[in-house]
């Protein structure tokens, strides 16, 4: 499962490529209102990292949601076109498709909105995990569902575990079978996290210190020798 970034704060993302373990970042208009920046200048400057940044259209109907569609996507190649999981959506997600756009159905919430979404060959469908469970539905067991159906279909369009809030959900998407997850920056730093890891580096110094305070005795003992 590749590891996606779910914000718009460029030192994060910055951060994340730097350690090696970021594929993408995925953006919404909520995000992009947090970071503070013009959509356009933050979207490209993202784009100048990383090779996959979905970027959200706020239009609602089909021919509006196509405009503001290209104009994403003429921003920068790696910009992703994020469009609504609605008739409109999806009417000018297949054109923006057509025209050899990636287009990113997102607000999935059912394994039938993720057939419509391949259907009209979107390149990422997005379920929202968190969300789900914030109105008591099992949101991860929704990712497996569609796992399921779309290996048993054979449909290559790739499932995004989106709105996952902890570590566990990493790995449950993982386990689910996702391609892709996207985090904010708090869950990915947790994820790097577990106790033993930390009780074994303070270990490792504590015992070269050790060894350390111990080899200039070894050492004047063997010149005494020569
Ligand atoms: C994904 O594309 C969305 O931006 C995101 O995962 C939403 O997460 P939230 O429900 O925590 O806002």
């Amino acid at each position: 499962m590749k590891l996606y970034l779910d914000t718009a704060e460029f030192d994060e993302i910055k951060q994340g490529v730097d350690w090696g373990v970021i594929d993408g970042v995925t953006t919404n208009p909520t995000l992009i209102a947090k970071a503070g920046q013009d959509h356009e200048t933050q979207v490209k400057r993202i784009c100048g990292i990383l090779g996959n940044v979905s970027a959200e259209v706020v239009s609602e109907k089909k021919d509006d949601i196509l405009v503001e569609g290209r104009r994403l996507a003429s921003w920068h190649k790696n910009v992703i076109v994020k469009v609504p999981m609605t008739p409109d959506g999806l009417a000018a997600g297949k054109i923006l498709a057509g025209e050899g756009t990636r287009v990113n159905v997102t607000l999935c919430f059912s394994v039938n909105q993720a057939l419509l979404a391949a259907a009209i060959g979107a390149y990422i469908i997005s379920p929202f995990v968190g969300r789900m469970d914030d109105i008591n539905e099992d949101g991860m067991q929704v990712v497996r569902d569609i796992v399921s159906a779309y290996r048993q279909q054979d449909i290559k369009t790739l499932i995004l575990a989106a709105s996952l809030r902890g570590p566990l959900h990493v790995t449950q998407a993982a386990l689910a079978g996702a391609d892709i997850g996207t985090m904010p920056f708090s869950v990915l730093q947790a994820m790097f996290r577990h106790p033993l890891t930390d009780a074994g580096l303070k270990r490792f110094k504590e015992d070269y210190l050790k060894s350390q305070e111990a080899t200039p005795a070894r050492d004047s003992e063997a010149i005494a020798k020569r």
